[in-house]
């Protein structure tokens, strides 16, 4: 096998701002670009897909194209361990993936108006269905952070330039016009004359993916990139521009709404999340109330008029939101305890059991996976229902964001130690755990045959979520964690052609239905090695503690916190 020779980028790497002059990256970040090949919405390279057709891409057992494409144009990470370019084994294996992975990233760029805007979610031509042709907004997040750590900006600018253009159409299912705040879930470029250059982007917003749920994540994604982007070029004039300004505020609006809710926590339909279809997750999932707290800090600090109403809303609603969450979300062994032992059918201000959960549906699994010592979030919490799911995302978000405390983020790390076969396995990273099985799986997917136990979004492996892992590691001064998890995913990733996901209680399987080379596993996997080479780069995911309000304070039951020292909490 033998790949195509990498041809230099043909066209300067410009800003997508027709009518905006944004002010430039400073020299020094300009300097420090790699050209970008080109590509369409949907028109990779042929070359390179016959490739992954006709050869699969047995990048270990190869090194003859660790060479090639090192003596193509795959960029020298400035952070990369000066270790790896010897020529020993191992040094050249992890270099051989890393390499693999910056070219596939390369390969999954879409480029509009000649200009990048972001990476395709999977550029697996063998599955020609479904969506996987289009730019995510949340699959472009690992893809932007990962151009970001390079020292290459402008792709992140475009897409959050063109998705804030995108979020100003009319959105319309059926008869109804949906908010003006919601941002697509994804998009891609029509080409509407087949030899005239007539591109526009085409966006779903909901209308048309599977089971028609607007995307809750997209929006508070694009503030958490926004915010990114400004930190990491220190270039405010994007995020000052009115239209950013405009974009934002009329994300808070909707997300900030009143309704008929009781709780600062966002009402949401099932799947309008990265797990995009019927999982039970309905209601109030902690996945979204994770990233709504971070993108309500992450727009604090980027809302030009701090004195206005809406920052005094903000602010509230971030002390409400971690109230809520602190008081009715966290679980270790002693709530654990108290929960079984509530009374039921409590009224009046004072009840202790507020949302009336009845002791016997506490499912069995959680007694014996609880650790005596650790904590988490639990996924969900309504009237008589708690989801006690472990999700992967809202816990390390939770962290990312400082809505856990100290001591309940090393909670939520030692969990993960304790629990290391049932959450990373062979193969990190748990999405959630555990599975849902017969018929419980039956009343809950709806009879999915996607999400059967231990696939998918149902308890299935995710390589994309391992650079949350090593951020939350990395932040807390725990790095071993994080290394552990990024060997054993070394073994099998590049060697597996990048899969969406993998099956099986430990994970040990490629995906019943999973795509290869799929772009935020390739991304994931790219970030999380610029974050554990220098964990400096944490400074665009991770917001510092302010103090915020949290009461009750919780105690880390019976756990031992060890002396961990960071520099980046
Ligand atoms: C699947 C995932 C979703 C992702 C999309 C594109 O639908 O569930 O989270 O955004 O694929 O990769």
């Amino acid at each position: 096998m033998v790949l195509s020779p990498i041809k230099a980028a043909r066209s300067k790497v410009t800003e997508l701002t027709d009518d905006t002059k944004y002010d430039s990256l400073n020299l020094e970040q300009k300097k420090k670009m790699w050209p970008i090949e080109r590509h369409r919405s949907a028109e990779v390279s042929q070359a390179f897909l016959s490739k992954i057709e006709h050869d699969g891409f047995q990048l270990c057992h190869q090194p003859q194209i660790l060479e090639i494409v090192k003596g193509g144009c795959t960029p020298r990470s400035s952070s990369d361990p000066p270790g790896e370019s010897t020529a020993d084994s191992n040094g050249m294996h992890r270099h051989t993936i890393t390499d693999a992975a910056w070219e596939a990233l390369k390969q999954s760029i879409v480029y509009f108006k000649d200009q990048p805007i972001g990476t395709l979610a999977a550029i697996d031509k063998s599955q020609a269905e479904l969506n996987y042709d289009q730019v995510f907004m949340r699959d472009f997040v690992p893809s932007a952070l990962a151009f970001l750590m390079k020292g290459e900006p402008m792709i992140v600018k475009n897409f959050l330039v063109e998705t804030a253009r995108l979020q100003s159409r009319e959105k319309m299912v059926d008869l109804f016009k949906l908010g003006q705040g919601v941002m697509p879930a994804s998009f891609k470029v029509h080409h509407s004359h087949p030899t005239k250059k007539t591109e526009t982007l085409l966006a779903d917003f909901g209308e048309i993916a599977i089971g028609r749920v607007a995307p809750v994540d997209s929006g508070l994604w694009w503030i958490f990139l926004l915010r990114a982007y400004t930190k990491y070029t220190r270039d405010s004039s994007l995020a000052e521009s009115p239209h950013c300004q405009r974009a934002m505020r009329l994300i808070l609006k909707l997300w900030l709404s009143e309704g008929f809710d009781t709780s600062p926590a966002l009402l949401c339909a099932d799947g309008c999340s990265m797990i995009d279809r019927r999982m039970g997750i309905y209601g109030y999932p902690l996945e979204i109330q994770a990233l709504f707290f971070m993108a309500l800090r992450c727009a604090l600090s980027l809302l030009k008029d701090s004195n206005d109403d809406f920052v005094y809303q903000i602010t509230k609603r971030i002390k409400a939101l971690s109230y809520h969450l602190h008081s009715y979300y966290w679980l270790d062994f002693q709530r654990l305890n108290d929960i079984y032992r509530y009374k039921t059918e409590e009224y009046s201000q004072t009840a202790l059991n507020k949302f009336n959960v009845i002791p016997e549906s506490i499912p069995d699994w959680i007694f014996d996976f609880m650790p005596s010592r650790g904590g988490y979030f639990i996924g969900n919490v309504s009237p008589a229902r708690m989801d006690f799911r472990w999700f992967c995302l809202g816990n390390f978000i939770a962290i990312l964001s400082s809505l856990a405390t100290g001591e309940q983020a090393e909670a939520i790390l030692d969990l993960v130690e304790e629990r290391w076969e049932e959450l990373i396995g062979e193969m990190p990273l748990k999405i959630c755990y555990p599975a849902m099985e017969n018929q419980e799986w039956q009343i809950v997917t709806g009879c999915d045959p996607k999400n059967t136990r231990w696939s998918y979004h149902n308890g299935g492996s995710w390589p994309v979520l391992l650079w949350l892992l090593v951020a939350v590691s990395v932040k807390l001064g725990r790095p071993h964690i994080a290394r552990n998890a990024v060997e054993l995913m070394e073994k099998r990733l590049a060697k597996d052609d990048f899969p969406e996901y993998y099956d099986g209680k430990t994970g040990r399987y490629i995906g019943k239905q999973s795509r290869k080379f799929q772009t935020w596993s390739v991304a994931g996997y790219l970030v999380a090695k610029m974050l554990l080479d220098d964990p400096s780069n944490l400074r665009a995911v991770s917001l510092e503690d302010d103090g915020h309000i949290r009461e009750p304070v919780l105690k880390r039951s019976n756990s031992c916190p060890g002396p961990h020292v960071s520099n980046w909490q």
